[in-house]
């Protein structure tokens, strides 16, 4: 399925849902079925300060907790920017969830005081996997999250 028909679903299917939980866990799924070369998909969510918590998620186990210091969650967390990494071994804070994991992409999504409150999180086992249509789509879903659910 194309990117954008992806976006309209997730924004159709959340159409009304005023549940931050029960978003999640549709954009979860919705994306990680969409695309065969999306292994994990799925959330953190800053709990306390620094502190990122799992949230809903398709695919194997995931770490439950990461602090911002740490990982490319962390480096979304405390930049606010995507880190869309090609090559996870070149980045030697990357935290190996699952060994067969060789790209992944984080975007941050924040509240109206521009705090990081959620990171989404991809993962795949293909090298750069994720273009910057990728990269458009994620951003927009987490963009229709800030607005919905954090302004
Ligand atoms: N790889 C992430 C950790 C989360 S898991 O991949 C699900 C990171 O480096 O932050």
């Amino acid at each position: 399925m194309r990117h954008d028909e992806i976006y309209m679903r997730i924004a159709s299917v959340l159409d009304g849902e005023d549940d931050w939980v029960a978003a999640m866990a549709t954009v979860a799924c919705e994306l990680h079925n969409a695309f065969a070369h999306y292994h994990w998909t799925g959330f953190y969510r800053t709990t306390s300060p620094g502190i990122l918590k799992i949230g809903p998620y398709q695919g194997g186990h995931g770490c439950l907790a990461i602090a911002f210091e740490n990982g490319i969650c962390g480096a979304a967390a405390r930049t606010g920017r995507t880190q869309n990494v090609p090559n996870v071994h070149d980045r030697p804070e990357h935290i190996a969830c699952s060994s067969t994991t060789n790209s992944e992409i984080v975007v941050p999504i924040k509240n109206s005081e521009g705090n990081v409150v959620a990171v989404l999180d991809v993962d795949s086992d293909d090298l750069a996997a994720f273009s910057d249509e990728d990269v458009l789509l994620l951003e927009r879903v987490c963009q229709y999250l800030e607005l919905r659910y954090h302004a």
